[in-house]
Parts: structure tokens; sequence; C-alpha cells
């Protein structure tokens, strides 16, 4: 029987209503006259702590709250694709339109247009045996998605009959019948999952395929895989969105799911209006066409914000499990954190670290381990993943805070963003020294095979420049270069030229924006073996200002902006004339 209580406190989004023995915890529930959508947060004996998920103005004690016996369920079927949805998938552009204003209270629309004609090709036939997760037919969802009808993974599976023939169809046509010890269940194309509950996998997979960004900083130095965590915190304006635009745009994955809880106000508008019209750069239509946004602007409510992660990363796994690749990032993690932090302050829990309930670190972790790479569950053999990628805003930068410190202990790659690199405009603002990357053991066996043999090796000989020159830097700065012999001044020299020539990357250059794992490989071996050259004419003879003076070195600072993907053969020139131009270094010394 549903629960049937009554309100007896309203503490802004948080609401007390006793009388609900039976109410089950994370039950949504509809909430006072206006049926405002809650969900059951807490039980203590008959008495439910609601969050609502919608602002709770004008709701007094006494009105009536009313059990829907369901969890907080997402809608997964075609359509979703291309959305832009609230915290608890409501499409915002519906919203605005049945309310006037821009979200409205108590209005109840679909997440996915219902009566929609979707074209079904079944890849099954009467009689087949299917199981949970199986593939029954596609839908060509957008330009760029191929939808796979899955059964739902809580499905007993069976044999299939009824099937409808290919044609269009909306979402409530039942598309087959499975039968199984005697019960019939009818199939759609869509199905609700509940958000808080991780979709069954038949298998995972070692995160061995590195997720591609064509951002120089993150492939070869800090690398992600696919199915992979990261996280990428920094203060205010050190680049976090741009970084996130930048992956969402140029990944290598096939779907991607952006989650924004507003940083400023007008932010989250800014992606609101901007994401619509940004292109994917490989196919040339529009971003949307693979994307699905989670929106929480600064004036929605925050029990919504706490939600939308979960929403975002079921809508995820949906699609992994269609055999594709997906990344989702979350910008940022630390408004969702806030948003826990509000709740909890509301249901007067014993706070911990700076207010924030004892239960984030255990919030964090329950998130970030949804990401992975899966064999799917049913036929036939797919793989998929969800790499998973939060942005994280600590006051002032400071990453001992409880947000960045919990978040660190359950994420694989970590990109310190500095504000020193960002104020000096070294964009990205990943600082080499406190990044680190967990999967670099991983990936390198894929580099190794589609890139170069050495990749590994010379990465470390460039990271191994970059380390020299931090422990040099502290010498340089008490007692001035001059105290350094040539051999130690030539890694200054070349850490230089990494940080321009490699580490900067330029998101709104035209060129640079993007750089190919063969680039990104042979940028990087042309500065390693400037480093060595110079080291052994330096043993030659040499001196410092001939190496200097090398006309080469304007040309490989410029070579990331200079050379396109498809102009390798012009790093090969430069890799010949550098060799020339040392020759002649050290054979003027030579002949002398
Ligand atoms: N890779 C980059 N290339 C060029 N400019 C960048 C890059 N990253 C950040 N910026 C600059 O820094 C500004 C702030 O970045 P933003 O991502 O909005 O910061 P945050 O989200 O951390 O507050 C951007 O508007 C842009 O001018
Ligand atoms: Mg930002």
């Amino acid at each position: 029987m549903a629960a049937q209580g009554r309100i007896v406190w309203v503490s802004g989004p948080a609401v007390r209503a006793d009388g609900m023995s039976e109410a089950k915890m994370y039950e949504t529930v509809s909430v006072g006259n206006s049926k405002l959508i809650g969900e059951v947060i807490r039980l203590t004996g008959d008495v439910a702590f609601i969050q609502v998920y919608e602002s709770t103005s004008g709701l007094k004690p006494g009105e009536p709250v009313v059990g829907t016996g369901n969890p907080l369920s997402v809608l997964l079927g075609p359509g979703i694709i291309g959305q832009i949805y609230d915290g608890i998938q409501r499409p915002l552009k519906e919203l605005s339109k049945a309310s006037g204003s821009f979200i409205g209270r108590g209005i109840t629309t679909t997440p996915v247009d219902m009566t929609k004609k979707w074209h079904f090709v079944p890849t099954v036939s009467n009689g087949d045996e299917v199981s949970a997760g199986s593939i029954i037919g596609t839908v060509k969802e957008s330009e760029l998605i191929d939808h796979s009808i899955m059964i739902p993974p809580d499905h007993k599976g069976g044999k299939i009959s009824n099937l409808v023939a290919e044609g269009d169809y909306d979402l409530e046509t039942v598309m087959a019948t499975t039968e199984k010890d005697g019960q019939t269940i009818e199939l759609k194309m869509y199905h609700k999952w509940p958000v808080r509950k991780p979709r069954p996998i038949q298998k995972r997979h070692d995160p061995t395929i590195p997720l591609l960004t064509g951002q120089r900083v993150i492939d070869t130095f800090f690398p992600i895989a696919k199915g992979g965590t990261g996280s990428i915190p920094g203060a205010f304006g050190t680049g976090k969105t741009v970084t996130l635009h930048q992956i969402a745009k140029w990944a290598d994955s096939q779907v991607v799911v952006y989650i924004g809880c507003g940083e400023r106000g007008n932010e989250m508008t800014e992606v609101l209006v901007e994401f619509p019209h940004l292109k994917d750069p490989r196919s040339g239509k529009p971003l949307m066409d693979r994307t699905v946004l989670v929106a929480n602007t600064s004036n929605m409510p925050v029990a919504a914000r706490e939600a939308s992660i979960y929403t975002g990363v079921t809508i995820a796994e949906y699609y992994r499990d269609m055999g594709k690749d997906v990344v989702l990032v979350a910008d940022s993690t630390s408004r969702w954190a806030e948003s826990l932090r509000e709740m909890s302050g509301r249901l007067e829990e014993m706070p911990a670290e700076e207010g924030y309930p004892s239960y984030l670190a255990s919030r964090l972790a329950e998130f970030y381990e949804r990401a992975g790479r899966v064999q799917a569950l049913g036929s036939p053999d797919r793989n998929g993943s969800v790499t998973l990628i939060g942005a994280v805003s600590p006051s002032g930068g400071d990453f001992t805070e409880p947000v960045t410190t919990h978040t660190m202990r359950f994420i694989k790659t970590f990109w310190a963003l500095d504000a020193k690199l960002a104020y000096s405009r070294h964009y990205p603002s990943i600082n080499w020294m406190n990044s680190y990357s967990g999967y670099l053991a991983d990936v390198a066996k894929w580099w190794s095979k589609n890139i170069s043999e050495d990749w590994l090796d010379v990465r470390s000989q460039a990271y191994a420049i970059l380390q020299r020159e931090d422990t040099l830097k502290e010498i340089v700065r008490l007692l001035g270069p001059e105290a350094l012999p040539d051999e130690e001044k030539i890694i200054l020299e070349v850490a230089r030229m990494i940080k321009i020539g490699l580490l900067q990357q330029n998101s709104f250059d035209d060129v640079d924006t993007f750089c190919s794992p063969e680039k990104q490989f042979k940028l990087m071996k042309l500065l390693v073996d400037f480093y060595n050259k110079g080291q052994q004419a330096i043993k030659d003879g040499a001196s410092l200002a001939d190496i200097r003076a090398l006309p080469i070195i304007s040309l490989l600072l410029k070579a990331r902006m200079d050379v396109k993907d498809d102009e390798m053969s012009k790093l090969d020139k430069l890799d010949a004339d550098m060799q020339e131009q040392f020759k002649s270094i050290t054979g003027v010394k030579v002949t002398n």
C-alpha cells in the first residue's frame, strides 16, 4: 500500500512528514497539494525526511504526502540524445513551455516524446531466446547515434514472440513479448531504471585503452583510460570548464554526458546557449547529436543538483550497455557536494569536515565506482565504457579541502590546475609536478603497439627533463643561472621548450586545439632528441650559446600550431634539419 502521510515541518528543500510507515528509503513521493516531486532520504519510525526537487515556497504542515512505490528513476529509450535535462530528467525546454517561466512546479512532462515514431529494425526473430540486456533491434536516434533497443537488465529473459516487423513505432508500442515459466512480458522501446543503482554488467575489463582527448598534457603525460576516472581541481578561472569542453568535443567517445552544476549564476546559461551551437569536429554535425546535457542553474532547488550526477551516470551506463564509449564530465562536483552539505544541514545531521556530511566520501566513491570498461549483459557480445571526469572547485585553489581530498582517494587521474600557470597564460594550466595518472603503465601498451615502441621511453625522458628542471629551479633561484654548468643549463633550456612546444596548447587555435597521437609523439620525440643532441654537442665542445642560436628552436616551438595532423612529413623535415644544424655546430669545433 502506498504511504499516505502529512507534512509536519518544512525547511527549504527539506520536508518532514509523519504517518509514513509504508514508505521505503529512496522512494519518490508526491509532496503537498501542488504535488511536488520529492524523495525519501531518511526514515525513522513513521517519520520520513524528504528532499524536494522543486521550490517548496508556500508548502505548509498538514498537506498530504503520498508515496509512489517507485525509487527515483530515469526513462531510458530513444530521444534522450540532444536533450537538456534538469537533475531529475525533466526536459528544460518542455518545462519552460509548460510553465511559461524557466522551471515550473508540480508539472509532469515526460523525459522524451512518447508519441514520436522511430524507425525500428529488428535484429532478432520470433522464437529466439533472449536474456537480460540482449539487443532486439536498433533505431537511428540521431545522425551520429545508432540506438540499440535492449531487454531491461532486470528482466528474466525468455523466448521472443509477437515481434513487430521493421517499421515506425512510438515508445508505447509493444515491440515483442517474451515468455518464460508461463509468464508473458511486454517489451517496449524504453524502460526505467533507478538512478542510485548501478546497471548490472557481464564482466569488467582492465582499463588498458586510452581515452584520447587530443590534449597533449593529458594524453602524453597524464593519460586517462576508457572506463577510467579523473579529476580536474582548480581555483576559479584556471581552466576547468575549457578543459572539460575540449574533452567533450574531442575525446574519442561516441556519447558525451555533460553535467553542469552552475558555478556562477550565468555560467550554466552560457553552456545552455553555447553547447547547442557546437559542432562535432570529426563529423561536422551538431555536437548535441551525441550529447546529453544535465543542467543545474543556480535558481534550481539544491536537491535536483544532488540527483543530477546519478541521473547523468545512469544515462551514461545505458549507452555503455549498447557497446559505446561514453564520457561523462561533471562541472563541478564541488557544487554537487555543497548541495549534499545543505541538505544534511537542514536535516540537522552531525557535520564532519567543513560542514560536509560524514557520508561525503562514500557518496563520491559510489559515483566514481560506476566508471568502467565492461562487457555488457546479454547478446550479442559487446564492450562499452563509462569514463567519469569531475571538476572540483576548491575555494582559493586549496587542495586540502574535503571534496578534493576525498575525490583523490577514488580517482586515478589527477589534473592539478595551477593558478600561477594560468596567470602566466600557460594553458592548459595543468601542473606537471602535482598531477598524476595511475593508467600510465596500462595505456603504454596501446601507445607502443599503435604509435611507437619507444613511447614510454621517450615520455619518461621528457618527463625526467621537467623533473630535473624543477629541482634545478631552486638552485637558480638561490644562486642565479650562472651557477650551473652548461649540461645543466641545457636542461632549463629544453624544459622551457617542452613547456612552450608541447605542454602548452591553445584551445582556441584551429590547428592546436586538437593533436593526434602521432603528432603528440613526434613533437615530444623531436624535443627529447634536441636534448640528447644538445648534451652530446656540449660534450663535443659546443657552447650553450651555439645551441641557443640554432634556428631550429623557434620552429620546434611553433610546430604544434604550424604543422597540421596530416602534415607529419613536415615534422620529419624538422628532424632532418635539426640533425644538420647540430652537425654544423659540432663540426665547427672539431675542425678548429
Ligand atoms: N587550453 C586553453 N587555451 C586557451 N585559453 C584557455 C585554456 N584554458 C583556459 N583558458 C582561458 O582561461 C579562461 C578561464 O577558463 P575556465 O575554464 O572558464 O576556468 P574555470 O572553469 O576553472 O573557472 C578561459 O576563458 C580562457 O580564456
Ligand atoms: Mg568553470
